[in-house]
């Protein structure tokens, strides 16, 4: 017998890229491999090459390059993401190595439905260049944390995060290659977290519920 729930419609993404893509690519193989029950409705880049716009339509997926400079400034800009973003009706817009800063005004329009993935156990070493200021620190543990984006920097609820060791002889690219490794495990389960209505934001922080409120 075929059963098949009514009315359901898989979570629509819109991912946000500005470079090469690796994170976008954990998440459309997730989806292909069927462990992530969603779909990618555009990518939206600010960079005209970034790899991550080739990534998407080798997948058959819209890939749509927007200028900032023909836009008066950020919020204009954020505007138009926006309008794009709600044209596809999306209901999770993902953060995959995004490297502008979202405005204020676009971050609280979609709170509860905007993510981001750090390289770095935060709230340790937000901002560019974490793992180099993890090295430059001394810690023996960093990695990758998933978030819900705030007004902040790097500062939203955490969702999930993995731990890799830091090694004596790491350099910026061997930690950042270990943590990279972990972020393409992490980012696709946060997503599909949520797809099954089991994160819960309260005050600052995240609550992971053992089933979905929404078939209950
Ligand atoms: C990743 O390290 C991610 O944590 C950070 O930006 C990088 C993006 O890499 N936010 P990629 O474009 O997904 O390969």
């Amino acid at each position: 017998m075929v059963s098949m729930r009514v009315g359901m419609r898989r979570l629509r993404l819109g991912v946000l890229v500005s470079g090469r893509g690796t994170n976008l690519q954990s998440i459309i193989d997730a989806i292909e491999r069927g462990d992530l029950a969603a779909e990618i409705a555009i990518v939206i880049s600010n960079k005209k090459n970034a790899p991550a716009l080739e990534r998407a339509r080798n997948h058959g997926i819209e890939a749509l390059y927007l200028n900032p400079r023909n836009y008066p400034g950020r919020e204009a800009y954020d505007e138009a993401l926006k309008s794009e973003l709600e044209s596809r009706n999306v209901d999770l817009v993902v953060l995959a190595g995004y490297m502008l800063v979202l405005s204020p005004g676009f971050v609280r329009h979609f709170f509860g439905r905007l993510m981001n993935i750090h390289p770095a156990l935060l709230p340790s070493f937000p901002g560019t260049h974490a793992q180099a200021q993890a090295l430059a620190r001394g810690v023996k543990v960093s990695g990758c944390t998933v978030h819900f984006v705030d007004e902040g920097v790097d500062t939203g609820p955490i969702i999930l995060q993995a731990a890799v060791p830091v090694l004596e002889d790491d350099t910026e690219e061997t930690l950042s290659a270990r943590i990279l490794e972990q972020e393409h495990i992490l980012y696709p389960r946060a997503i599909q977290l949520f797809a099954e209505g089991r994160l819960v934001i309260e005050g600052g922080r995240v609550r992971i519920l053992q089933e979905n409120i929404k078939a209950r």
